[in-house]
């Protein structure tokens, strides 16, 4: 794994951005995997300015997004394909169809999660894969305890994440109990890993993935130290009790 280190989160979202910007102008049909959530909001503003300015088009680009939502409208203001919509598909040229998150929604749940793992790999995997980190260490929808060879499932939402995601809801009984996710072994499958990481409240979550050496489980993210291509670009504040 590799740590860059930035000055803060608006620094963390262009060097991100720049990752992206430069596979999908060196690559023909690049693949992008998604993340949503407050960390990847700036990388994605940076690049709808790219698209504006006329450096970066995504007509060829495919998406893979992490995750959704059970049992949410794709029209209803938090699912994450509404999310992905406000936040960026809209404003570049991406052709929607080409733009996949899981449908929380499906009738057959496990279908779906079969149908979104085929659909993964018949456009020969991701490309780079964006992950934001939960407080407990979750990537995607994996919380902890999640087998390390698990691939698209649908998960029960931790207690702490339905806390955390709260803040976009207008209460806590509002947050959805379950989700589908990329598996474990799904998102290991990405050719890279560019996991963003910002602000005092995942320093130590930080830690523990660059510190603790203990792959484990308990704590999701810890696999990625066995990923041959991982980048982390983490702000200051986050990156505040690491100890060098
Ligand atoms: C989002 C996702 C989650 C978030 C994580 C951090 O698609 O899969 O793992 O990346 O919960 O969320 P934020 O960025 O809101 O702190």
């Amino acid at each position: 794994m590799k740590l860059i280190t930035v000055k803060n989160y608006d620094e963390m979202s262009q060097k991100a951005s720049s990752f992206i910007l430069d596979l999908i102008q060196s690559k023909e049909k690049p693949v992008l995997g998604l993340a949503t959530g407050s960390t990847p909001e700036g990388l994605y503003k940076y690049l709808i300015k790219a698209y504006e300015e006329g450096k970066a088009s995504f007509q060829h680009v495919t998406t893979f997004n992490l995750d959704e939502y059970v049992g949410m409208e794709r029209t209803d203001a938090n699912s994450y394909y509404s999310f992905m919509q406000e936040n960026f598909f809209k404003h570049v040229d991406i052709s929607p169809s080409q733009t996949f998150l899981p449908n929380g929604k499906a009738v057959d749940l496990q279908a779906e999660c079969k149908n979104y793992e085929e659909l993964i790999a018949n456009a020969n995997q991701v490309d780079i894969q964006v992950l934001g980190v939960g407080l407990n260490g979750h990537i995607g929808f994996n919380e902890p305890g999640t087998s390390f060879s698990s691939r698209t499932h649908v998960v029960d939402l931790d207690e702490s994440t339905r806390q955390a995601n709260s803040r976009f809801f207008e209460s806590l009984d509002e947050v959805p109990t379950q989700a589908i996710t990329m598996g474990i072994e799904t998102i290991m499958e990405s050719k890279m890993i560019l996991l963003l990481v910002s602000g005092e409240q995942k320093a130590e979550a930080l830690v523990r993935l660059l510190e603790d050496n203990a792959i484990t489980e308990d704590f999701p993210a810890s696999i990625l130290r066995e990923h041959p291509n991982v980048i982390i670009i983490a702000d200051e504040a986050a990156s505040n009790h690491l100890s060098k």
